[in-house]
């Protein structure tokens, strides 16, 4: 088992502390221009660190967040603030129920992708590669499907696409049938027997590298929580929620999520897509965005003190 050095989550009587770093928080807090009252969607609170800063410069934060645990975590955090309010919500669901209308105009809009460091560490949210746990990767526990199901219940065929489509993994083929044949045998219940299995096929860690397993892993999680679907309906609710002028900030970990949410701007930019030769434009084409260039990514001496920030890319767009 890969026993790589991780900072233990705190724990207390009121339950976990959260440890999260947040990443890039001065770039975030530079682009947001916040202005006193400036009112921000925070769709992934975590650890509200992000939230915090925004609320020391004077911003009125709604953060949003589909997991428990963080939630209260950084309910207990952000209490002394007035101008803080929380919801337990998937950002994916925005467009559902009244949600907008309840959240009101917002002048930004942040979503920093995936998990927290926190989740991370915590063996029985079953994440971690490097602490023993159940096989759950719920983000929200209301969710009906978890990692043991995936591993219970998907085909071979299924699990080959999941590892190859949100892992990126080269050897999706071979883990998908090791799987299959070692679940025929005998249940795949705990973090710690599917890392070993991930080992036989993947290889032993190596100091300093990134776990041979990581890829599956993160695979699965997307799986389970439908990352990808709920970052669509995520940026359209975003969208929509934003005032004229209003920014747009997502940080994502993931070349898929980013090429979505690059995407999403894109389509929104207001390009013509008339065919060549046509000489006047009749698409019909408006601007609906304007990107703010390339993605920003984190400085070496970031990543050197939060390695989380390794993967992140920064996308900014202003609703016109
Ligand atoms: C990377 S952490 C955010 C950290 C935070 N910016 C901070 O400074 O502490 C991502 C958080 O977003 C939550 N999350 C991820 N996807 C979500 C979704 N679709 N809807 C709501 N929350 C989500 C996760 O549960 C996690 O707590």
């Amino acid at each position: 088992m890969f026993l790589e050095k991780a900072p233990a989550p705190q724990l207390t009587d009121e339950g976990v502390v959260f440890h999260h770093v947040p990443v890039l928080l001065s770039e975030v807090l530079e682009e947001l221009c916040l202005f006193p009252g400036a009112r921000v969607l925070d769709c992934t609170l975590g650890g509200g660190g992000h939230s915090q800063a925004m609320l020391e410069r004077g911003a009125r934060v709604t953060g949003l967040d589909c997991d428990e645990m963080a939630l209260e975590a950084a309910t207990a955090r952000l209490q002394g603030f007035a101008e803080f309010r929380a919801f337990r919500v998937n950002f994916g669901d925005l467009l559902e129920d009244d949600w907008l209308a309840r959240i009101g105009p917002q002048d930004a809009v942040l979503m920093d992708l995936g998990v927290s460091s926190t989740q991370l560490d915590v063996g029985q949210r079953g994440f971690s590669i490097r602490r023993d746990g159940p096989l759950d990767m719920r983000m929200d526990r209301r969710l009906e499907v978890s990692a043991v199901d995936v591993i219970r219940d998907y085909s071979e065929a299924e699990l080959r696409r999941i590892f190859f489509q949100f892992g990126e993994e080269s050897a999706a083929g071979k883990v998908a049938r090791r799987l299959v044949q070692d679940r025929s045998r005998q249940p795949i219940r705990t973090t710690g027997e599917l890392v070993k299995i991930l080992e036989s096929v993947l290889g032993r860690p190596r100091p300093g590298k990134v776990h041979p397993a990581t890829k599956v892993f993160q695979a699965i999680r997307m799986e389970v929580n439908r990352e990808l679907e709920r970052l669509q309906t995520g940026l359209q609710a975003a969208f929509e929620v934003l005032v004229s002028g209003g920014k747009l900030l997502v940080m994502s970990y993931h070349s898929l999520e980013d090429r979505c949410v690059k995407q999403f701007v894109q389509d929104r930019l207001g390009r013509c897509r008339c065919p060549r030769g046509v000489p006047v434009c009749v698409c019909g084409a408006t601007a609906l965005l304007k990107a703010r260039g390339k993605a920003i990514q984190a400085s070496p001496a970031e990543i050197d003190r939060n390695p989380r920030a390794r993967s992140v890319r920064l996308r900014i767009a202003t609703k016109l």
